[in-house]
């Protein structure tokens, strides 16, 4: 059994320690917080478990073997970094850094300490998004002609990073996990509604080879909390809407009329726009953190590469930086820079 810590017991920590006091494979040993309110909610709802808001304290224990950091994103270098150093194996929130820099150098570190380092990318454990996948590779699918991927609410307002690191995070994940690739370029334009500096409202495109687009909007400060991937194909489209209690995806069959038909009442006209069956399949009632915690300890426990490795972050970084700099150039379009096997390797910083 593996003896875990959890470092950041906010909103989404709080989730880790739960599911770690429930899995079997896993002891959690400590939960570390800087802010002794969160620990105090820790101690009430869970009585037996110990706290601390000391790092070094977790990081001296020799018993503890991986250590899951769910603080703010800003902070996720410095941690993960000690943690690693501590010769402890480390998963790290998304974004994994804030600077593509940042995000090499943990890589390289873990691999020099050959230690697991696992990115929290939620989607790609979310049986929502296999699911969308699977009718994305039907053939009756067709060519795919876009996506398009919404995420808005209200709030959370975060002060370190904009609404992009913070939400765009996932349809970036997303986009690669349909799509298996990286965008070749972006173009995006924001705005600070809210007047904190950091972008609020982001609209984003992303090209990719062979003419395919994505558009992703994110939001902190739209009304409706929309989670909502739409992959438009020749022959099928498919929604995977996450926050649905019951159709979480569905497959509409047939699309548009084609205009050969012409409507001669509204009534009609509805009916052609509505040609095919709209099926909602059966989705898997999976909790993607939960499969993504047990997913962490496995390979930890049989040392295998998570699917959601370091590289799979830092890509996801660097897509990141490029919507910065769209977004600080009036939306101009900037080129994607992608992995490369013989890319030089940093020097691992002690
Ligand atoms: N994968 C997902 O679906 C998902 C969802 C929500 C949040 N997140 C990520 O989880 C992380 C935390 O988000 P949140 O909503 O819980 O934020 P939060 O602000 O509610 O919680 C962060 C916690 O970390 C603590 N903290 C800050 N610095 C610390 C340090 N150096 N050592 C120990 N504790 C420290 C804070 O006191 C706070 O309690 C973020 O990186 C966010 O992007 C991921």
């Amino acid at each position: 059994m593996l003896n875990v810590a959890v470092v950041g017991c906010g909103r989404w920590g709080m989730n880790y320690v739960r599911l770690l006091h429930e899995l079997p494979q896993a002891r959690l040993v400590v939960s570390c917080d800087t802010d002794p309110l969160r620990l105090k909610m820790v101690q009430e709802r869970f009585p037996l478990l110990s706290v601390t808001d000391s790092l070094d304290e977790v990081l001296s224990n020799r018993w503890i073997d991986a250590v899951i950091v769910a603080t703010p994103a800003s902070t996720h270098y410095e941690v993960a970094k000690r943690v690693l150093l501590a010769g402890k194996h480390v998963m790290v929130e998304k974004p994994m850094t804030t600077d593509s820099a940042q995000a090499e150098e943990l890589t390289f570190l873990a691999e020099e300490k050959k230690l697991t380092l696992m990115v929290g990318l939620t989607f790609f454990y979310n049986s929502g998004l296999y699911k969308t996948r699977e009718i994305m590779e039907d053939p009756k699918f067709g060519d795919l002609y876009y996506l398009h991927l919404t995420r808005t609410n209200f709030g959370s307002v975060r002060n370190d990073v904009g609404v992009t690191w913070d939400l765009a995070a996932h349809d970036l994940a997303i986009c690669e996990f349909l799509l298996g690739r990286q965008p070749e370029w972006v173009q995006a334009n924001g705005a600070t509604v809210l007047n904190h500096k950091l972008e609020d409202v982001v609209f984003i495109t992303l090209g990719y080879l062979g003419g395919v687009m994505a558009n992703i909007h994110v939001s902190w400060v739209c009304p409706n909390k929309v989670r909502e991937v739409v992959a438009v194909g020749s022959g099928r489209r498919v929604v995977f809407d996450d926050a649905h209690p019951t159709e979480r995806v569905r497959i509409y069959e047939k699309g548009i009329a084609s205009a050969k038909e012409e409507a001669e009442s509204f009534g009609q006209f509805r009916l052609l726009v509505r040609d095919g069956d709209i099926i909602s399949p059966r989705v898997e009632p999976t909790e993607p953190l939960r499969v993504e915690v047990e997913h962490f300890l496995t390979c930890v426990a049989e040392g295998k590469t998570p699917l959601t490795d370091g590289n799979v972050g830092l890509q996801n970084v660097r897509v990141l930086e490029a919507i910065d700099r769209s977004l600080q150039q009036n939306g101009i379009r900037v080129p994607v820079a992608t992995l490369s096997k013989t890319e030089t390797r940093l020097p691992v910083a002690a």
